[in-house]
Formats: structure tokens, sequence, C-alpha cells
């Protein structure tokens, strides 16, 4: 699907790392490139035209996505650096001001390093307590787990809407009706989602939901912080300069923007707003639900084929995303990408940054494919065909 549009498909490369990042559309790059050519103001100066047409684009964006994921108003879209800035901002501008010595924070094992280290930090400074939802034998999240473990002094659910190695899709309305019966906030790590699955923000009632752009055809340095604006409202900036102050004075008096501008001080990632918006756009021309059928009948096929290789394990087998995770018996993961790497197959091996999944998937390393709408079923043929080589563990040794 759409293989054209991506340049770097014509080099010989079969990519299954979109999880890591997505490819780039041509119209996402050209739109960078044209305003470098021929636009490359800085924001909020607009006293002429290339100014303007900055600031009318980067609104012109925060629209966009407010629409993308339901969101009520565009202010309620800040723009980050990515899904790790919007975590960080999240966990150190809003929940360190109302969390204390007894309360508890939730999360998975699951988790992805953004989305469990700031909350250690924090828990040093502030002493809550961590507790982690079992998963069940898929390493899934079972919502009766969740139940178990939320006591009167739980405030944070803080989880991925897909994980980044096991691939599930969480039963967000399900958990968002727990958190919000019990009065415990939400927030959503939505890197692995967002350009996979449609998110509406409203309906499953995310008090904050993230994510990046180079994760959904846009450009990497960008990410999105949506919080719902009475949230938003009572952030502390954690970045201080420039684009979020209206005055200050020698004796330190300030006066500062409201939100989103208040948590976006520095000049933007001007380009990558604008790539982000062209990504945007890309998706919405396809059509989320087109892209998530296209992915998923792509994936079953992988799962498949991939199930008759000799020694393979495959570790989520029952996934609901376009990630599928396995090892080749007695083959070292990364040794196994970069026999791979000598066919010109991208994977990716390792932990994957989620480092403490160990602890349930009882295996530190696995070799993940990760699809995207740029996959085809030939470029599967050729990965089987490439496991298959009878050859395999001399090659590798
Ligand atoms: N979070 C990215 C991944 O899972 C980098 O590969």
């Amino acid at each position: 699907m759409n293989r054209d549009d991506f340049n770097i498909l014509n080099t010989n490369i079969v990519y299954f790392d979109s999880a890591a990042t997505g490819l780039k559309p041509k119209k996402v790059i050209d739109s960078i490139s044209d305003y470098y050519n021929n636009y490359s103001a800085n924001a909020h100066r607009g006293d002429y035209d290339i100014s303007i047409k900055v600031d009318q684009k980067i609104d012109e964006v925060r629209t966009l996505i407010k629409d993308f994921i339901n969101a009520d108003s565009k202010d309620e879209i800040v723009f980050t650096y990515g899904t790790t800035d919007s975590i960080n901002k999240i966990v150190f501008g809003y929940y360190k001001y109302i969390l204390s010595k007894d309360d508890e924070v939730i999360l998975t094992k699951a988790e992805h390093a953004s989305n469990v280290l700031p909350w250690f930090e924090l828990k040093e400074q502030i002493g809550f307590k961590i507790k982690y939802i079992d998963l069940d034998s898929d390493y899934k999240l079972d919502i009766d787990n969740l139940n178990k473990i939320i006591t009167d002094k739980t405030k944070v659910i803080s989880i991925a809407h897909i994980t980044n190695v096991v691939g599930d899709i969480r039963p967000i309305k399900e958990i968002s009706s727990v958190a919000k019966k019990n009065n415990i906030s939400l927030l959503i790590d939505g890197a692995q989602s967002i350009s996979h699955i449609k998110v509406d923000v409203k309906e499953i009632d995310a008090d904050f939901y993230v994510f990046s752009g180079h994760k959904m055809y846009g450009p990497t340095g960008i990410g999105v912080l949506y919080g719902k604006l009475n949230l938003l409202n009572n952030f502390h900036p954690i970045i201080f300069g420039g684009g979020m102050n209206a005055s200050f004075t020698s004796d330190g008096k300030r006066v500062y923007d409201l939100v989103p501008l208040l948590l976006e001080a520095g000049t933007p990632n001007i380009s990558g707003i604008i790539g982000l918006g062209e990504a945007i756009k890309y998706i919405n021309n396809i059509g989320i639900d087109n892209i998530n059928k296209y992915e998923i009948n792509l994936k079953n096929y992988l799962v498949n084929e991939l199930s008759k290789v000799k020694d393979i394990i495959i570790y989520n087998k029952n996934s609901d995303s376009s990630i599928v995770t396995f090892n080749i018996k007695d083959i070292f993961a990364q040794d196994l990408a970069i026999y791979l790497n000598k066919y010109n197959i991208c994977v990716r091996a390792g932990n994957h940054c989620a480092k403490i999944l160990k602890d349930e998937i009882n295996i530190k390393n696995t070799v993940r494919i990760s699809l995207g709408i740029y996959n085809t079923k030939d470029e599967i043929d050729y990965l089987i065909k490439v496991l298959n080589n009878p050859n395999i563990k001399n090659e590798i040794i």
C-alpha cells in the first residue's frame, strides 16, 4: 500500500521497525523543505509576512491535531519534543504538585522506559508507592487485576494504549471507567497507537494522551501532550524562557502566558510541527481504519508464516496490533538481527526499552517486527525465506 510515497523504499531495504520510527512520505519531507526554502522565519514574531505564515501554520496544525484525536479545544494541544518529553512535562509539571507520600501510582511492567523512569524519579522526591498491574498469560492487561490493586490511595494510572513489545491494545475504555469511578487520574502513552488505531480522547475520557510525530509518518523531535484544559491550567511549566511569558521586570515579577504557550518555552520545532501536520493529512487521506485493516491482515499473515519456521518462539501470537516479537531457539536476538541485516532486513532486537518486562516474559532479549502501511506480503515471504536458510546457524557463528 502506498509504497511509491516513500523514497527510502527505492533502496533495497525491507523495513520492519515502524514501532521504533515510521518511514516518512515525500509529502512530509517536501513540506519541511518548503518551510526552510520559502518561509523559514521564527514563530510568535508576526510582524512580517513569512512570520505570520509560520504562526498560521502552527495554528492550523494544532487544529488538525485537535480534530484528529477529537479534543475539545486546540488549547488542549501542547507541542513537545516527543512522547518522553510529554510524559516528563506531565509528571514533573502536574503530578509533582498533586501527589503526596501516601499515594499510589499504577503502572505495568510492560511499559516503556519513558513511562517508568519519570515515575521512579518523582517517587524518590515524594515517596509515593508504585504498583504494577499483574499481566495475564499472554502478557495482556486484565481489568480484574487492575481492580484488585486499586485502593483509596490510588491517584494515577499511567499506561500505554498499545505496548511496544507485546503489542497488546489495552481495554482503555474499561480502564478509564474504572479510573473515573475511583477518582483516579489517567495518563495514556499513545506512542504505539496513534498511527494504527482511531484515538478519540473524549470517547476514552483520557486526562492526558501523549504521542510522537515520528511514529506517525512525521518527523523526529516533535510530539504532542494532550490534556484536559482544566488540568493543563493547573500545570507548572518546567522550562522557562521566551514564547511563554507576557512580561517580566528586573525585580522578578513576571506574568506568564496561558496554555498551551505556557508549556512551549523557546523557539518551537517549526519544521517538525509543519511536517507533523502533513503526516496527519497523509493518515487522514488513507483513513486510519483502512490503515488498521491493512496492517492487521499483514500481521496475521506474518504470524501464520513465522509459526512454520523451525525452532521459532513467538511471544505474542495473539497480539492485537502490528507488532510481533520472537526468538529462534539457540540464536541470540541481536545476532539474528545482524544476520537479517545482511539480507537488508531491518528489525529491532534487545529489550526495546521495556527493561522490566523481563520479569513477566522471562527473557531479556527478543527480536521485534513492527509493520507499517508500506510493508507487503512479498517482504514477509522474503523474510521467511531468509529465516529458513538451512545455513542460518553457520552464517551467524
Ligand atoms: N519506543 C521505540 C521502540 O519501541 C523506540 O522501538
